[in-house]
């Protein structure tokens, strides 16, 4: 009967690639926006398309402390209410006066579409401040 067992140096490979791939998949914290913050006129479209992939558990950081003008943070409920900035069933996660000092932060912690976007004045509707973000699967 053949072995159907793995030799050493298979086993060696193995725990090496598994730790590779947790170190590189390891829970992130990530500054929206990057060094513009959460701000009207930022793409975050672009800036959520330059900075995927975003991973299960990661952690984003929505920074507008003092603003002016004022913004805030919403989770739209779905891709319709989020292309035409319609609030009306939209989640508050952080008002504009709210968020201090380190910023408000917001755990990736659900399998679903995430719909972000500013609520106030036209922060979304011209302003930019909206996006989409997807978590992908953490090993
Ligand atoms: C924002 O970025 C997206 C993705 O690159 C692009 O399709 C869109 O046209 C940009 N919007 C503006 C107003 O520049």
């Amino acid at each position: 009967m053949a072995s159907i067992g793995f030799n050493a140096q298979q086993i060696i490979l193995l725990v090496a690639l598994g730790a590779s791939l947790l170190t590189v998949t390891r829970a992130a914290t990530v500054i929206v926006g990057g060094s513009e913050n959460w701000r009207y006129g930022y793409n975050y479209t672009e800036w959520a398309a330059n900075t995927a992939p975003f991973y299960f558990h990661d952690t984003l950081v929505f920074k507008y402390e003092n603003s002016t003008p004022p913004h805030s943070v919403y989770l739209l409920p779905n891709l319709w209410s989020y292309s035409t900035c319609d609030f009306s069933k939209a989640k508050l996660l952080a008002n504009p006066t709210q968020v201090k000092g380190d910023g408000f932060e917001f755990v990736l912690n659900q399998w679903r579409v995430f719909y972000f976007a500013s609520g106030e004045a036209n922060d979304c509707k011209e302003g930019l401040m909206k996006m989409v973000i997807v978590p992908w699967p953490r090993f």
